[in-house]
């Protein structure tokens, strides 16, 4: 018989009120890419930190290779072969890349009384470099790096002891294609030579691509696991919602397509490295797709066009003010809403509660008399919450202790329930499960048809053809190519186009 590298047995984990974790157990075995896949705040998150040291279980136990695993932090679990990579950002962003590589292992580099940053730097290069992020500059400071390189960062990491098992949460989302084929190639790599992967993502595609099994969480409790050969789209999916799931989410309309009047303006705007003399329009009523890859400028441009970055040729105007966006705070005088890519950085105030982050951008909207009644903010929070299914006790937990997915939904919500025209969406379901994401489509289809101007950018492409009244492509900081809304477009019309 096989033997497991790694066995959960009983697990139960609890926080407060809520029980994440109910009777959980599973095993990895050698040469095995696993799976987990199951709604948000299924407990994904919970069971992988623990098995990583990041945090402890109620109850139940775990063994690592036959035996009893015990670990008294992260470090320590990497140091037997246990590693992870987490969902949310995982560096530090005031130190070095070498300081977040070799977090917690300072004194491995000690000098008499000193650390020796130069000896660390060079050991952390030639660690990238081992892992092919040799473009990756071990010197700079991490928070300088884009989000993708900080999640390669973390990859470096977790390599750094060669492990017998690693996590990885949620990491593809923040990738580019050729991140995610890196990461892919260390998987197989490791299964290759009897390791095994617990790999977590909400991409089904994904999922049935790179794993070997799958084994669906809902609601703290193991559903079950299948093998390969058993993976089947409809099937997943009803064991991790309990329901049946619609096939296709996305709009259905097709109707010939008028543009509204002009909302928002760029002309010849050009950002740091990568957006180069791009212009565009954005009218009423209409939903404009940016499709490409994650390194072809279109993050960029959405923060441009929301003035948290600076313009450094042209010009940004909205309509029918007039005004020109060089700044956040005239977006959203000027009623201008952003949903970031980077939510837990940009989008939230994560020690704050879910309700402020909630009514935060609309307290205009409720104000009466320069007064906001606290009844009005409960339920505009409580709106948002019921209609995003975010999974909460109430309005006044803390974000911080929010699943991955729940915090992406408060994000969104934030900027759909007020009274923005226009609404910015930086991969607006990044880490959603598969329910929640028909909801967030429809919403934004509402937002269109009430004449709100909606920017969608996404890697996503099936999301941006599924959803979009017109498509810009864009090429190294470049348009590349415009389409129309059409049934018969597909990923393989628009794919030429990015690469
Ligand atoms: N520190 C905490 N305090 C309170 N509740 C928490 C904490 N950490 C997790 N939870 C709760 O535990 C449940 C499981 O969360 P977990 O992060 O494991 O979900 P997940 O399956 O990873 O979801 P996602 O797909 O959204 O990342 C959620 O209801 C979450 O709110
Ligand atoms: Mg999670």
């Amino acid at each position: 018989m096989r033997e497991p590298i790694f066995e959960v047995k009983n697990m139960n984990k609890s926080f407060g009120i809520v029980k994440a974790l109910k009777d959980v157990s599973m095993e990895i075995y050698p040469g095995e890419i696993r799976g987990l896949i199951g709604e948000n705040g299924s407990g994904k998150s919970t069971v992988s930190s623990i098995i990583a040291g990041i945090q402890d279980a109620d109850s139940g136990e775990m063994f690592y290779q036959g035996k009893p695993f015990k670990r008294a932090n992260t470090v320590d679990a990497q140091k037997q072969g246990v590693s992870m990579i987490v969902q949310e950002i995982g560096t530090i962003g005031s130190i070095t890349v070498a300081q977040n590589i070799f977090l917690g292992r300072e004194r491995d580099f000690r000098k008499g009384p000193f650390v020796s940053p130069k000896t660390m730097i060079k050991k952390a290069q030639d660690m990238l470099n081992r892992v092919a992020m040799g473009h990756i500059d071990a010197s700079l400071v991490t928070a300088a790096l884009p989000l993708e390189d900080r999640k390669l960062v973390e990859l470096a990491r977790a390599m750094q002891d060669d492990p017998n098992l690693l996590i990885v949460d949620e990491t593809t989302t923040a990738l580019s294609q050729a991140g995610r084929e890196r990461l892919y190639g260390i998987m197989q790599s490791m299964a290759k030579d009897g390791k095994a992967i617990l790999f977590i993502s909400h991409d089904l595609d994904e999922l049935m691509q790179v794993c070997d099994t799958l084994t669906v969480l809902r609601d703290g409790v193991i559903i079950g696991s299948l093998e390969k050969a058993e993976f089947e789209k409809k099937r997943i999916k009803q064991m991790m919602v309990g329901r049946e799931v619609a096939e296709n989410y996305y709009r259905t309309d097709y109707e010939p397509y008028e543009a509204g009047e002009v909302a928002l303006k760029a002309e010849y705007v050009s950002a740091e490295q990568i957006l180069e003399n791009f212009s565009l329009e954005l009218h009423k009523g209409e939903i404009l797709g940016i499709g490409g890859l994650s390194s072809c400028g279109m993050h960029e441009l959405g923060r441009v066009l929301f003035g948290a970055e600076p313009a450094i040729t042209g010009q940004v105007t909205v309509y029918p003010s007039g005004n020109q966006i060089t700044d956040i705070k005239t977006a959203i005088l000027n009623r201008i809403g952003y949903v970031s890519k980077n939510r837990d950085e940009e989008a939230l105030i994560l020690r704050d509660t879910i309700g402020h982050n909630l009514t935060a951008s609309a307290l205009h909207q409720l104000s009466k008399w320069g007064v906001i009644p606290p009844k009005a903010e409960k339920t505009f929070a409580k709106k948002q919450i019921d209609d995003l299914e975010i999974k909460c006790y109430g309005d006044i937990q803390e974000v911080s202790t929010l699943s991955g997915g729940n915090k992406q939904k408060v994000s969104f919500g934030k900027w759909v329930g007020n009274d923005s025209d226009i609404i910015i969406f930086d991969c607006p379901t990044r880490g959603v499960d598969v329910g929640v994401k028909a909801t967030m489509y429809n919403l934004l289809y509402d937002l269109r048809n009430q004449g709100k101007a909606i920017l969608l950018i996404s890697e996503e492409l099936t999301e941006v053809i599924g959803m979009s009244d017109r498509i810009l492509i864009l090429k190294d900081g470049k348009l590349s190519k415009e389409f129309y809304r059409d049934k018969d477009l597909s990923e393989h019309d628009v794919v030429e186009y990015l690469i």
